[in-house]
C-alpha cells in the first residue's frame, strides 16, 4: 500500500469544499485505505472529483491529469483540499520522483495529443485511434510500473469489453504492488473482487458491498424494465 490513510488539517467546514459532506467527514475522521484498489461512487456533485484531485495533487500528480512530478500547464491554481490533506503510508521520494498517473476522462484526450511521442510516454499515435482505444493504450503503457494510479471516471470512453480489460489492468497494478483510487459510476469496475467501494452522499462516506450499492441497484432495476424509466 502506497497510501493507507488520508487526513486533513482541522478547518472550518462552513465553506466549499469542506462543506461537502464527504469532505467534512474526511476532515473530521480521516479515511483509512486497506485495499490496493479503492473506488469512490456517488451521484454527480457528491464530491468524488474534489477528493481524487486533492489526493492526486498531494501526491505530486498534476490535478489536471498526468504523470508524477510533471506540470503540464502552470495556469491552474492548486486545489484547496489538495493543500490541506496529508497522505500517510509508504510514500517514497520527493514529488518529482514518485511513480504514478492521474487519468481524467475529461482531459485525457487533449492530454494524450499533447504528450504523444514525448519521451517516457507511448510510441503509438493515440490520435489515430478511437477515444477508447487510445485510452487503453495509455493505461497499458502507464501501468507497467507499480505506482499510484488515480482515475476519474475512466469508463467514460470505454465499451463494456474495454471496461473488462481495464479491470484486468487494475488487477495487475494491485498484484505488482501498485495502488488505484478511482472515481466511477461503473457497475463493472466496482465489481472487482477485493476492492473497497466508498459510497459518497449527503450521509458523508460509507463503505458498501457491490450488491448494496445504489448504482448497482439502479442498473438492476433499469435492465429489468427500461420502459418504466422512459416516462410512457
Ligand atoms: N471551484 C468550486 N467552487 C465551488 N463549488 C465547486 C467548485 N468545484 C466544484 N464545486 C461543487 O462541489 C461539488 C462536488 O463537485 P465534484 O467533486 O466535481 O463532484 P463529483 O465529481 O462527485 O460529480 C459540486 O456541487 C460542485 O458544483
Ligand atoms: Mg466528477
Amino acid at each position: 500500500m502506497i497510501i493507507d490513510r488520508i487526513t486533513c488539517q482541522p478547518v472550518s467546514t462552513d465553506c466549499w469544499p469542506y462543506s461537502i459532506p464527504p469532505v467534512a467527514r474526511l476532515v473530521q475522521d480521516g479515511l483509512t485505505l486497506d485495499t490496493p484498489i479503492t473506488f469512490l461512487v456517488g451521484e454527480n456533485g457528491s464530491g468524488k472529483s474534489t477528493i481524487v484531485e486533492a489526493i492526486a495533487e498531494a501526491y505530486g500528480l498534476d490535478a489536471r491529469g498526468g504523470r508524477a512530478g510533471r506540470k503540464y500547464v502552470n495556469d491552474r491554481p492548486k486545489t484547496l483540499l489538495g493543500e490541506t490533506i496529508k497522505l500517510h503510508g509508504r510514500i517514497v521520494g520527493n514529488k518529482r520522483d514518485r511513480k504514478g498517473y492521474f487519468l481524467r476522462a475529461e482531459t485525457a484526450h487533449g492530454f494524450m495529443s499533447f504528450v504523444s511521442g514525448m519521451y517516457g510516454y507511448w510510441e503509438e499515435n493515440v490520435m489515430e485511434m478511437s477515444h477508447g482505444e487510445g485510452f487503453l493504450t495509455v493505461l497499458n503503457t502507464m501501468f507497467r510500473d507499480p505506482g499510484l494510479y488515480i482515475m476519474d471516471e475512466p469508463e467514460a470512453a470505454l465499451s463494456f469489453t474495454s471496461c473488462l480489460k481495464l479491470v484486468e489492468i487494475m488487477k495487475q497494478v494491485a498484484h505488482t504492488g501498485g495502488q488505484i483510487i478511482c472515481a466511477t459510476h461503473s457497475p463493472i469496475l466496482t465489481a472487482l473482487p477485493g476492492a473497497t467501494v466508498w459510497e459518497l452522499g449527503k450521509h458523508g462516506i460509507r463503505k458498501s458491498s457491490w450488491r448494496e450499492l445504489e448504482l448497482v441497484d439502479n442498473w438492476r432495476r433499469f435492465l429489468e424494465n427500461p420502459n418504466f424509466y422512459m416516462g410512457d
